[in-house]
C-alpha cells in the first residue's frame, strides 16, 4: 500500500528508492549507540534486507519511514530527507477481541533528534493504528537505560506494567479508550495521501 502520512512528512517509499533506503538504513543499524537504544542485533546487509522485505510484505507489520519536510521542502530528495522509522508489529489473531500492536520509533538522524519529531510520528502511528488498524492497546518494550524514551511513552499515557531483569526491558501500555483517544487527538491529526 502506497500512502503517506503528513505532518513532518511520513511516506512508504516506491522501490526504486527502497533500494538506496535499505544501504543508509543498513549504516544506521551499525551505530553501537542505536543497537543498544532500540535493543537491536546487529544483522548483516542480507539478514538486514531479508527483514526489510518483511516488514514491507508480512500482514503482521506496519511501517513508516520519517522524512523531515523541512529537509524534503528545501532539497526535494526523498533519501537526504530519511531520518528515521516507526514501526507497529499487530499481535493478534483474527478471532481475538483485544487487537495489539508493539510499537516502535527511531530518530537515527542525531541532529534531527529532540525537535519534537520522535513525539509527533510516534503520535500519528498510534493515531494510525487506532483510527485505521482498529487496534484497542498499545505495548512498547524499552531497554531500561532508554530513559528518554520511556519518559515519551510515559508522557503519552503510557503505563509501565513490568520490567526485566533477564532482558533488562521496561514494558509499557496504553489501552484505547475514549478518554486517550481525546487526548491523541488533541495532539495530533492524522492526513492520509496516496504516495507515487
Ligand atoms: C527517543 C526518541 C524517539 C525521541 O524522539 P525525539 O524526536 O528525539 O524527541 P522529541 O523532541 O520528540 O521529545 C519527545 C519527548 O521525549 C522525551 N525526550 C526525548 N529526548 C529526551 C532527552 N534527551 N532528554 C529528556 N527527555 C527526552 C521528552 O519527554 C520529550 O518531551 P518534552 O520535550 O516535552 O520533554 C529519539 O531520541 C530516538 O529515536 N532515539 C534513538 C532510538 C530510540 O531510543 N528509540 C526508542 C526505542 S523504542
Amino acid at each position: 500500500m502506497n500512502i503517506g502520512i503528513l505532518s513532518y512528512k511520513f511516506v512508504n517509499l516506491n522501490h526504486n528508492t527502497l533500494w538506496k533506503w535499505k544501504q543508509l538504513y543498513h549504516n544506521w543499524m551499525k551505530s553501537a549507540e542505536l543497537q543498544i537504544l532500540t535493543a537491536s542485533e546487529p544483522l548483516s546487509l542480507e539478514e538486514e534486507y531479508a527483514m526489510q522485505k518483511s516488514w514491507r510484505n508480512d500482514e503482521d507489520k506496519c511501517t513508516f519511514l520519517i522524512l523531515s519536510k523541512e529537509t524534503f521542502d528545501t532539497t526535494n530528495d526523498e533519501l537526504k530527507s530519511l531520518i528515521g522509522d516507526t514501526n507497529l508489529f499487530l499481535q493478534y489473531e483474527d478471532d481475538q477481541n483485544e487487537k495489539v500492536a508493539e510499537c516502535e520509533i527511531m530518530i537515527a538522524e542525531k541532529e534531527y533528534r529532540r525537535k519534537k519529531l520522535g513525539w509527533e510520528s510516534m503520535l500519528l502511528m498510534l493515531k494510525y493504528g487506532q483510527c485505521i488498524l482498529n487496534l484497542n492497546k498499545f505495548v512498547a518494550k524499552i531497554n531500561e537505560n532508554n530513559e528518554n524514551s520511556i519518559y515519551m511513552f510515559k508522557k503519552m499515557n503510557f503505563n509501565e506494567i513490568s520490567r526485566s531483569e533477564i532482558f533488562h526491558e521496561v514494558t509499557l501500555e496504553r489501552k484505547v479508550d475514549e478518554t486517550w483517544t481525546t487526548w491523541l487527538d488533541s495532539q495530533v491529526d492524522l492526513q492520509i495521501e496516496s504516495y507515487k
